[in-house]
């Protein structure tokens, strides 16, 4: 053993030298976006030690074959075989023992990071979160607010509970390194502590058809004044016209996720300058988008769909979600897109 001692002493130090400069590669190549919150700091810390690990065995691996093909390759003049060895018994225990360790303490830490992100904390803060093809909605059921963006106070635990009207979504948030699928028939929970102020974009991050892509939101983190400021305006409202109403059922049922309000064609036909038009349906007819028209469009879409457009995509259960009201003001809206 002696004679190699020189040998292992090197390719020990070359290791270390070799890990550090893997990790520091690594690390620089996979960066994260921004860690802004307290779940973000866990899954960090845990992903950075496997970059560790990787680097280590990387280097143990690749400096012994390197040194070895270098210091021991054969030299001119050099005619007879290697020395000859035939297994290492203490070295098979070895690695075949201490991964094992090194698994179940992986294991180990864990489990006690997944349980440390979702457990429930204190004066946490219930907002619910519904997804739909495509686009998102947000109820603060302690305020009655609903929006279509998520505005939070800064250091504020928050429960998101979340419910799909539709079809699988997943609630994705790399800022926060949180995701957790929307099913749906269940409510799915998922804890995050925002801890730095910005806006953040929320991804849905499961394929849901058509506009998967686009299927956004922006999270709003602020100081608890801030916060306080925008409940109070958002409470504030409700003494608006009935066109200005609509736009706000329009915007939380998203309807604009499919009809555009600028003239843009999307999934469905453009809103402006709709009312009072001309319409063409599939089979030819024609028909003047009144109110009466935009009623059964709203209630009953498959059964006058306009030509160029594709059947079945429009929720049919538009008449049991939404009042006689918010229709009224739906189309009021509508009308006002000249
Ligand atoms: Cu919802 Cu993708």
């Amino acid at each position: 053993m002696s004679k190699y001692g020189r040998h292992f002493t090197i390719v020990g130090l070359l290791t270390i030298v070799s890990t550090f400069l893997v990790d520091r590669l690594l690390e620089g190549v996979l960066y994260f976006p921004e860690a802004a919150s307290t779940q973000a700091g866990i899954t960090d810390n845990l992903f950075n030690l496997h970059l560790r690990l990787i680097s280590f065995f990387f280097s143990l691996i690749v400096v012994f074959i390197v040194y070895s093909v270098v210091v021991f390759r054969q030299r001119g003049g050099e005619e007879k075989d290697g020395d000859y060895f035939h297994g290492n018994t203490p070295l098979e225990i070895t690695w075949t023992v201490l991964p094992i360790f090194i698994v179940i303490w992986l294991g180990i830490l864990g489990t006690n990071d997944l349980r440390a992100m979702v457990a429930p904390q204190e004066n946490e803060m219930t907002v619910n979160v519904i997804g739909r093809q495509w686009s998102w909605s947000f109820e603060y059921p302690d305020t009655g607010i609903q929006s279509t963006e998520m505005v939070l106070p800064k250091g504020q635990p928050v429960v998101a509970k979340m419910r799909s009207e539709d079809v699988i979504h997943s609630f994705f948030v790399p800022e926060f390194r949180v995701k957790q699928d929307i099913v749906p028939g269940h409510i799915t929970e998922i804890r995050f502590t925002p801890t730095k102020v910005g806006t953040y974009k929320l991804r849905c991050a499961e394929l849901c058809g058509l506009r998967h892509a686009t299927m956004l939101a922006d999270i709003r983190v602020v100081e608890q004044s801030e916060y306080d400021a925008w409940v109070k305006e958002q409470q504030g409202t409700g003494k608006e016209d009935a066109a200005a109403l609509g736009a706000k059922v329009a915007q939380l049922q998203g309807c604009i996720a499919c009809h555009s309000t600028d003239g843009s064609t999307l999934v469905g036909p453009t809103w402006k300058g709709l009312y009072g038009e001309e319409v063409e349906l599939e089979d030819g007819t024609k028909v003047t988008a009144d109110d009466e028209y935009l009623r059964t469009a709203i209630v009953d879409p498959n059964s006058q769909i306009v030509s160029g457009f594709l059947a079945n995509l429009m929720p049919t259960d538009f008449g049991d979600k939404l009042s006689d009201e918010d229709i009224n003001n739906v189309i009021a809206y509508i009308k006002s897109l000249k």
